[in-house]
């Protein structure tokens, strides 16, 4: 028998399922004019391609630059320099894929600016990148 409790809990459901839904929906359909805006949001600065390129080539330090794995201009194969395993382009142009979930591009940029940098970047540093990224078109 469906009391009226068992109704509100339904209903209770039926709700969170929506806004569910919704909140995934934000997390992976963005586009990468949007998660730039966001980390140019963040910084409170203008984002600048040519920096972007610069922090993506140089090394910080350490044994890899960024574009160690992803190659000096990440429109074609990367290659991943411990595994030797394919990369796909990282340029948004060459690979549609790529900075559409923001939940991803941050889990990549933590791991990968620590193994760079040794610390995560910072807002202005990935918006750089990401706006160079973005330039780059076939
Ligand atoms: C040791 C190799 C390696 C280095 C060095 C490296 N990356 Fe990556 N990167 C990867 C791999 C592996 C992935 C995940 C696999 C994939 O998505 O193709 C990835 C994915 C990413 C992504 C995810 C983008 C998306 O939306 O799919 C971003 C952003 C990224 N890297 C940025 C950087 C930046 C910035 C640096 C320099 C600070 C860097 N990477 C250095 C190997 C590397």
């Amino acid at each position: 028998m469906l009391t009226f409790a068992r109704l509100r809990a339904l209903r209770a459901l039926c709700v969170g399922g929506l806004i569910a839904t919704a909140g995934v929906s934000l997390a992976y359909a963005q586009s990468p004019e949007q998660i730039l805006s966001g980390y140019a949001a963040q910084s409170g600065a203008a984002p600048d391609p040519a920096r972007g390129q610069q922090f993506f080539t140089n090394r910080h330090g350490r044994e890899w630059a960024c574009a160690t794995c992803h190659g000096a201009t990440p429109t074609g194969t990367g290659k991943h320099a411990a595994t030797g395993k394919a990369i796909e382009p990282l340029a948004p142009a060459f690979n549609p894929a790529r900075f559409t979930q923001s939940a991803k591009v941050e889990k990549w940029f933590r791991r990968n600016c620590m193994d760079v940098v040794g610390r995560e970047c910072s807002a202005p540093e990935k918006a750089d990148v990401l706006s160079w990224l973005i330039t780059l078109k076939r």
